[in-house]
Parts: structure tokens; sequence; C-alpha cells
């Protein structure tokens, strides 16, 4: 089967009742038939649902779904994308362990890295999204995981998943990628040589602004430790939101289609205006590595990064002018979304931490939605033009 159809027709079993669409098990805890069952299934003897903390069907059908995508063994699904970050390296680290990441990524997730981890001795060094031996320079005896989003958010660079993969199995290291730009239908970063997949189920999978969720796929062995972490630790999704994101992913493929065919409209109207300095879309033939973009990825995704000709006052009067498209943080919705990052997302980096990854005062991302792609383009266009 392909991976359209399997995203349509993976379903949990159906009820006595029948139905079609898939009901939404809205239970914190499940009976049992008798003491010795309950001994039975809680032993781990029987696998069964028990508790919605430790699993769901909903749940169990999400997480079934997008391991498929990922070609992963298996997976784990939690309440948001940063839960499924903070859920990985809390499971796999500990205290002493070191963590390679590269410099670009998502402004919560440097404050993982930067103040968090740091009070149970788990630090990280950065190295440069774009040069491999900066990588290799950081490692050290303690170090644990090479981690990585690609592309990148907001600057849109690519990492090369094969290099750093081989560096890792020199270095008998795990590779865990944010997926969550790509999403699977685009990028399948097992394919490389990652060991990890993460997703902000938020975005894409979701596709449509409703819920939050997040998604560890990795093997066997590594999802074993996550669960231990996470039964008792609690950062599980709900069953209501598992089946929203569920059900999104039956639509995936063509939301990705046309995300990315009005994304790559957009970019190429861009780089012909005469107010935007630079335009950075991994499909645009212009794109530094567009090669790799088309090794490791379908199409170019729905983002798109561009720096206006000017500075802070600049981007400031392009958001104000923004008309139909919204003026939002968020990403991967129907809905075309501009965001200015060095104020909002990657506002708690120094500004020499936002430079060196190329986060200016000037830049500014764009989540383009599903609308017609003229209305989208004339919107920004004409922001542009205030
Ligand atoms: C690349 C990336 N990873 C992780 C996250 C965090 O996801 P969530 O908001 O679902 O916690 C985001 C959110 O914007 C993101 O863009």
């Amino acid at each position: 089967m392909h991976n359209e159809t399997k995203l349509i027709r993976t379903q949990i079993e159906r009820s006595q009742y029948n139905e079609h669409s898939n009901p939404i098990f809205m239970t914190s805890s499940y009976v049992f038939d008798s003491a010795e069952d309950m001994a039975s299934k809680f032993s781990g003897e029987i696998p069964a649902n028990i508790y919605s903390r430790y699993s769901n069907p909903n749940v169990a059908e999400l997480i079934q779904k997008v391991a498929q995508l990922e070609e992963t063994e298996s997976g784990w699904a939690t309440a948001t994308g940063m839960s499924a970050i903070y859920t990985t390296f809390m499971a796999l680290l500990s205290s002493g362990d070191h963590i390679v990441s590269s410099r670009s990524v998502f402004g919560s997730t440097h404050q993982l890295f930067t103040k968090i981890f740091p009070k149970f001795n788990i630090t990280t060094s950065y190295a440069e999204i774009l040069d491999i031996d900066s990588w290799e320079k950081e490692i050290t005896e303690n170090t644990k995981i090479l981690y990585l989003e690609t592309p990148s958010n907001p600057g849109i660079d690519l990492a090369d998943l094969e290099k750093i993969s081989i560096l890792a199995k020199k270095y008998n290291l795990l590779v865990a990628v944010d997926n969550c730009f790509s999403t699977p239908y685009l990028q399948i970063p097992k394919r490389f040589g990652a060991d990890i997949i993460i997703h902000s189920a938020t975005k894409h999978i979701d596709g449509q602004g409703r819920t939050l969720g997040g998604l560890i796929l990795s093997s066997n062995e590594i999802i074993a430790k996550v669960e231990e972490y996470a039964r008792h630790s609690g950062p599980a999704i709900s069953p209501f939101n598992a089946w929203i994101l569920s059900k999104s992913l039956e639509t995936l493929h063509v939301r990705i289609e046309k995300h990315s065919e009005n994304a790559l409209k957009l970019a190429q109207k861009l780089e012909q205006n005469p107010n935007v300095e630079l335009v950075k879309y991994p499909f645009l033939e212009s794109f530094p590595q567009y090669e790799l973009a088309k090794k490791q990825m379908k199409a170019g995704g729905g983002i798109v990064t561009f720096y206006i000709k000017g500075g802070l006052e600049e981007g400031k009067k392009f958001i104000n002018s923004i008309k139909m498209c919204s003026v939002s943080a968020n990403l991967g919705d129907t809905r075309t979304i501009v965001t200015h990052p060095a104020s909002t997302t990657h506002a708690k980096l120094t500004p020499e931490e936002r430079n060196s990854v190329g986060i200016t005062d000037n830049l500014i991302r764009v989540s383009v939605g599903l609308e017609h792609e003229e209305d989208i383009i004339n919107d920004i266009e004409n922001a542009l033009l205030k």
C-alpha cells in the first residue's frame, strides 16, 4: 500500500457500532475482568490499555500512522512538540552527558539547552548547521546525541543528514532530527541514517491551527526508554487531540503538495521584488543548497523566509501593512501566517545569538497557507510597497 492510502486506511479496531469514522476514547482508565486479569495487564504480561497516561486507542492510532510514514519500528506521542523534545533528552541522557546541536534551533529548544538542561548537568555545544567539521570539533567523550532541525526555523538552512549520520556512527552517537518543517511526507530522516525523529504535530500534522501535539519516532529499544520516562513523568497527549491529529493525517499528502506549490510560487515572485534583499526556499534554483534539498526532500515545504531591504522599521512596517494573512507565531496552518522572528519566536535569544543564525531584524517568515496563491502573493506584495 502507498503511504497516502495507509494514512487513510490505518484505523483502530471498529467497535460493536460499526462506525465509519473513529470514535474518541475519552477515558482516563480501563476496566478488567478480574483481579488476575488486572494483575497480568499491569505486569505487562498481557499488553493492554490500563491508564491513558500510558496508552489510549486514539493515541496508538496516531503513533502507528506516523511511525509508518517515518519508517520507524515504534513511537510515542506527547502533549506538545516541546514535550517530545524534552522527553527524548530526559529519557536518554544522564547527568554529565553532552549534546552537540545545530545552532539553528527553535527558540524554546535553545532555552532547554541553555537554561534548563544545565540544571541537571546536561550540557550542549552548538555546531554550525552548514559546516560538518564544526560538528566533529564539538564532540567530546561525554557526547551522546547530535541534534538538528532541517530546514531550520526560521533561517531555512539545511543540515546534510547523511554526513551528520556518518559522523555520529563514527563516534557511536545518536542523531535526533526535529522533522517538523518537512513532515515525513517530504523528508524521511531515517533513510539518511537518523535514529530519532521528533515532531511538533501542532504544525503541519494538524495543519489547521487547532491543537498541540508532539511525536517521537524511533527503534523499539529507544522508544522503550522514552516510554519508561513518559509513563511516570506524564507528558501524555489528550485522546481528543490525538484523534484530531490522526484525522488530519488523512489529508497530509494533499495539503503538503499544495503548501509547497503555493510556497514555491510566492518565493519565485519575491525573488523579483525590488524591496526584497534575499529569499530562502529549498526548492528555489538560487537556493545555495538546492542540490541537497532535492536529495533530501520531495518538495520545498510550506515555509518561505525573506529579508526585506532595510531593518527593524521596514520589518515592522511590512507586518503592519499585511491585510489578509495572519500576523501570528504559529506555522503549518491552512491560513498564511507572517511572523517577525526577531521580536517573537526568537526574542529570547541575544541579538548576537540571533545574528549568528541569520535571524536579522529584517527577516520575515511566511508559513504559506492553502488560500489561492494570487491572494497570498497580492497581500504580501502590497505590504512590501507600503
Ligand atoms: C521546529 C519546531 N520544533 C518544535 C516546536 C515546538 O512545538 P510545540 O509548540 O508543539 O511545543 C516548534 C514550534 O513552533 C517548532 O517550530
